[in-house]
């Protein structure tokens, strides 16, 4: 295949970014390592059924005073009134199977509501990295991975995972990548991939979650390769691809 007709993969590095990279038919991977696609995975992986990605605490409110479980996070911590919030750990859990959960959080949940016009919205993390990049490459389409960042600005953990997944397809010879943004991620990637943990002492969000005592969530969230979903948007909910 001539380099030109190959699809492209291509990082946005935060919502803020993302309508100069908006094209309808991409496939949009949205990536919040710490927690928020992390958690997603988790949750599909250990039997939920759907989740409803919202936005604000307000519409996570009505669902909660419609009697649905709501799981609400914001600045890493739980908010005050939900039953849980965005540690992948709270997913593992035998009463959430088959059910579905609501889920708001500072910087995940935004960014899914940013790219819901795209024709195919799904969730990555280094969780699934080698299970949907696999995915990615069979489906012949430009792929576009949203880093969520923090509060709209760029982050280092989403931006490695979305260069992770720029080698992954770049190296099919499937695929080129022509950004600077995408050249830069992998370059990031390349750095960290040795050691994620190590890496991204420095960023931001880990010292944050590091705070709140929440380094056994940092850890398992920077584990690659620990499920096989692909959490795809299906009107308002996630569900888990069947392929
Ligand atoms: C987010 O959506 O901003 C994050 O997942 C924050 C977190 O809970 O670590």
């Amino acid at each position: 295949m001539k380099n030109n007709t190959k699809p492209t993969v291509e990082v946005c590095f935060s919502p803020s970014l993302y309508a100069p990279h908006h094209k309808p038919a991409d496939i949009v991977v949205v990536v919040d390592v710490l927690r928020a696609t992390s958690a997603i995975c988790t949750a599909f992986e250990h039997g939920v059924e759907r989740m409803i990605p919202v936005a604000t605490i307000e519409e996570a409110r009505d669902y909660k005073n419609k009697g649905f479980i709501v799981a609400a996070e914001r600045k890493g911590s739980v908010v005050e009134g939900f039953d849980f919030g965005n540690s992948p750990f709270a997913y593992m859990n035998q009463n959430l199977q088959g059910q579905t959960v609501v889920l708001t959080t500072t910087n995940g949940t935004k960014a899914i509501e940013t790219v819901r016009s795209a024709e195919t919205v799904v969730i990555g993390s280094l969780l699934n990295l080698d299970f949907l990049s696999d995915w990615l490459a069979k489906q012949n389409k430009n792929v576009l991975l949203l880093a969520s960042g923090w509060q709209d600005k760029f982050c280092l953990e989403d931006t490695i995972c979305a260069g992770a997944i720029t080698e992954n397809l770049t190296s099919t010879g499937k695929f080129r990548s022509e950004e600077d943004s995408s050249v830069a991620a992998r370059y990031l990637y390349l750095s960290a991939k040795d050691n994620y943990f190590g890496y991204l002492k420095a960023s931001s969000h880990r010292r944050r979650l590091r705070d709140l005592n929440l380094n056994e969530d940092v850890k398992y969230c920077l584990t690659p390769n620990t499920t096989n979903v692909i959490p795809v948007l299906d009107g308002k909910y996630l569900v888990n691809l069947k392929q």
